[in-house]
């Protein structure tokens, strides 16, 4: 029997938010309600940030409101502080991830404190989110290079994503935010890093900038590493990150794992259509 990778759909949150045309919220209901459809466990549909940091998630509240919602899709939100918490548990996410850095230049950029600051803004986030039996994702951003500070010690990634784990996220996503990882320092973070979180509590997030992404995914397969972050389409960037292009495309991340022998239980046809409604929804 071969073995099962999940792929993690980031479309409708880390694909559209880069978008700079505001796109209609029954159009992000339309590209949820289609990957519904795919087979995925679980997509990340929502950001409780500052409407004025990133105000193309400023409807997630709606977005979440008018998916429908499949038996089993667990439906997840970014929260980056209690305010995002508060907003998404009223929108009904079904769980939710904070999200942290491995690199101080990004951490202030992106969510305006530094990592140790982070961690405490992080506290009560996932001690709110476990008392209403709500599960926490935690990213760790910048997990190679850093648009600021430059290539990331890996000892970093592993002293935050030791200390999320710890915290009590149940995974922890490891992220390629500007696609500048190469096999070589995918597998220098990522030994590092399972010194300190299990290979099987991990997942790999790659945008694919420099189009090693798929040779990464390959790289951390060979590491015990069985989930993976994509975006249908290749949608994506990050708004605080200069020259992230998009995420790794979902069909291309499906493709190559049928390829090596690996069971997704995503349906090709469907991810084509999300696919082609994706890149429509492009500015
Ligand atoms: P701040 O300005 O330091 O926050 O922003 P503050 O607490 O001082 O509040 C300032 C104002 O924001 C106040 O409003 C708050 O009410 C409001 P005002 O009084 O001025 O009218 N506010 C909020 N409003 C709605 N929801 C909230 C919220 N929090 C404060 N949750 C903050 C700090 C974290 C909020 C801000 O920096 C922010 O929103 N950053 C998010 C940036 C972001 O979304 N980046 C992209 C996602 S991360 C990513 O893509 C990487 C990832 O894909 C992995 C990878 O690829 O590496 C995950
Ligand atoms: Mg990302």
């Amino acid at each position: 029997m071969s073995d099962y990778v999940e792929i993690f759909e980031v479309g409708p949150r880390d694909g559209l938010q880069n978008e700079s045309r505001l796109i209609p919220t029954r159009d992000k209901i339309a590209l949820v309600d289609l990957l519904s459809e795919a087979g995925f466990r679980r997509i990340e549909v929502a950001s409780f940030v500052s409407p004025k940091w990133v105000p193309q998630m400023a409807d997630s509240a709606a977005v979440l409101a008018g998916i429908l919602r499949a038996p089993g899709v667990s439906y997840a939100a970014l929260t980056p502080n209690m305010q995002g918490f508060d907003r998404a548990i009223e929108a009904g996410a079904d769980e939710i991830a904070i999200f942290g850095s491995a690199s101080e230049g990004f951490s202030q950029k992106n969510i305006n404190c530094s990592i140790s600051e982070s961690l405490d803004r992080f506290k009560p986030v996932i001690e709110e989110a476990h008392a209403a039996n709500v599960k926490v994702r935690g990213y760790v951003s910048c997990v190679t290079d850093c648009p600021y500070d430059g290539p990331t010690d890996p000892e970093r990634v592993a002293d935050v994503a030791g200390a999320l784990f710890q915290m009590g996220c149940y995974e922890i996503s490891l992220g390629d935010t500007i696609g500048k990882a190469t096999p070589e320092t995918t597998c220098a973070m990522l030994h590092a890093v399972i010194e300190a979180v299990p290979a099987e509590d991990l997942a790999g997030h790659f945008h694919d900038t420099g189009g090693h992404a798929l040779q990464n995914i390959e790289a951390a397969l060979g590491l015990g590493i069985r989930v993976f972050d994509a975006a249908v389409g290749g949608l994506g960037g990050c708004p605080y990150a200069p020259g992230a292009a998009g995420n790794v495309a979902t069909e291309a991340v499906n493709a190559l794992l049928l390829r090596l022998g690996y069971e997704t239980g995503l349906d090709a046809e469907i991810l084509d259509r999300a696919g082609a409604m994706a890149r429509r929804l492009r500015s």
